[in-house]
């Protein structure tokens, strides 16, 4: 059997994308979903719109390919990570919406753990801080506002999952013999595991007050987990990585040092630690970044921006400022520089390295000089700092020196955010030629499993660049320019009308 098939199923759209044993994509079909915001800081999607994407980029994939089943070795997943989701064993009926990773309704919860010990409280034993972001805040909520949740749960009728969990749930069969899995990266995101253990914490269980009756089992990235039914059927599931982690292996970053960034919805550095759990000490999470099959668990360090693409969308689903998206590159194009402005999205609170739930966004040195054309470029910038802000952490946690950035994902593609990436970061920024890291990843899981690539190291003879943009600006600039982006992120801080 020729190919393998990876999901993808991100924030804003589900994808499915076929690969050949050379990495090659043959066939995909990518559809969006509904994205909800019941109130300010909420967000949520649709569970069974996300099942029902999901099998239709299959078939769309499939029929796109002129392929069956039987052409598949191994399907891999990767996800949106932290999204929760609650539903019942019985039915496969949700108990609530999933709640989105960027939803900061659990403030409060986050808040009142941190009376004891601080924000840091569980950072030892999961490599994170109590924040907003992370899953099992989540699920406690849900167990928290639905009503009969809590006594379902403890009877066993309820399962959680992040999105990883629910898809192979209902691709092994759902309430007919469906598997109840996750992978140890995904489910570093919850809060809830122990990293060196890589099982459930008792301790933070109890904290939590998260009946262990629901929580799927965890298990490595790459192995068989249950034959898929339906479209599908008989093709053994077998990786399961959260899409950040999965851009790391698409990247093939299996070396301790290697690092990637992934422009997405968010944007998402990670750095391969190899074997070893790193503490972080200047505000990066400690995950794990993937396990195949029995071998140990890598670790990385990650620097996480809740607020890239998706700036670009607020550009232009909120403001309508642009049509398209790719239309901002042309609009920035029209000026040399912001204007003295800068944009801080602190849309859901801040993310590395500040964990501020209490930060909102500010457009800061406004005068009447600034134009749509500044805004556009002041979207653009804003990604490419705080990936700066990340990438210094990274360096003072690691003593790495990082001396080029591997990045992936749809905003690579605009030439303006990669050179002035460059341009601020102070070291050459290096796009693949196969841009589409995460499924990739995802297919790579799956076909180690199965046998149908030997071992990782066969991998890394398909990566190859694409385009290098190195940096052009001088250091004063350089330094001045990051200067005034630190002081606009103090002034998002404390926001309360
Ligand atoms: O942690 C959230 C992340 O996994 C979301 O990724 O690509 O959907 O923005 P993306």
């Amino acid at each position: 059997m020729p190919y393998i098939a990876a999901i993808d199923q991100g924030t804003t759209s589900t994808r499915c994308m076929i690969f050949d044993h050379a990495g090659g994509i043959v066939a995909s079909a990518q559809r969006e979903h509904a994205q909800i915001y019941p109130q300010p800081g909420w967000v949520e999607h649709r569970p069974a719109e996300i099942w029902e994407r999901t099998q239709q980029v299959v078939r769309g994939a499939l029929a796109q390919g002129g392929l069956q089943a039987s052409d598949i070795a191994a399907v891999g997943i990767t996800n949106q990570r932290e999204t929760t989701l609650v539903w019942e064993r019985a039915t496969g009926r949700p108990i609530h919406n999933a709640i989105v990773w960027q939803d900061t309704r659990t403030d409060q919860i986050c808040n009142d753990l941190a009376q004891t010990d601080g924000q840091d409280r569980f950072r030892a034993q999961t490599g994170l801080p109590l924040a907003t972001y992370f899953a099992g805040p989540k699920l406690a909520w849900i167990l928290e506002h639905v009503p009969g949740a809590r006594a379902a749960a403890e009877a066993g009728d309820l399962l959680f999952g992040t999105v990883d969990t629910f898809l192979t749930w209902w691709l092994t069969g759902g309430p007919q013999g469906g598997v109840h899995v996750t992978d140890v990266t995904n489910a570093s995101r919850t809060l809830l595991m122990n990293l060196a253990t890589l099982d459930w914490d008792a301790e933070i269980l109890a904290a939590l007050r998260i009946p262990p009756a629901l929580l799927p089992a965890i298990r490595s990235s790459s192995e068989v987990y249950a034959l898929a039914v339906g479209d599908l059927a008989g093709v053994p599931v077998a990786g399961i990585l959260g899409d950040q982690q999965a851009a790391l292996v698409g990247q093939t970053c299996f070396a301790a040092g290697e690092a990637k960034n992934t422009y997405g919805t968010g944007c998402f550095m990670l750095l391969n630690t190899g074997p070893q759990i790193i503490a972080s000490q200047h505000g990066l999470i400690t995950t794990v970044g993937y396990k195949l099959g029995s071998q140990p668990a890598v670790y990385a360090l990650e620097g996480s921006i809740a607020i890239a693409g998706a700036l670009v969308q607020w550009l232009r689903d909120n403001l309508g400022i642009i049509k398209s998206a790719s239309e901002i590159e042309t609009l920035a194009n029209e000026v040399a520089d912001t204007g003295g402005i800068y944009i801080v999205p602190a849309f859901s609170g801040l993310f590395a390295p500040y964990w501020r739930s209490d930060a909102r966004g500010v457009i800061v040195g406004l005068t009447r000089y600034v134009t749509k054309a500044h805004l556009a470029r002041a979207v653009l910038e804003a990604t490419a700092y705080q990936t700066r802000e990340v990438l210094d952490a990274m360096r003072a946690d690691s003593g790495m020196a990082l001396r080029s950035l591997k990045v992936d994902g749809g905003m690579v593609f605009n030439q303006t955010l990669m050179q002035f990436q460059a341009d601020i970061l102070g070291v050459p920024v290096v796009r693949p030629k196969v841009a589409e890291t995460t499924a990739l990843g995802a297919a790579y899981a799956a076909g180690l499993a199965v046998g149908y690539w030997p071992n990782s190291a066969a991998l890394c003879a398909h990566w190859g660049v694409d385009q290098t943009w190195t940096p052009q600006l001088d250091e004063p600039t350089r330094t001045g320019l990051y200067q005034g982006w630190k002081k606009a992120v103090t002034r998002t801080f404390d926001w309360t009308p």
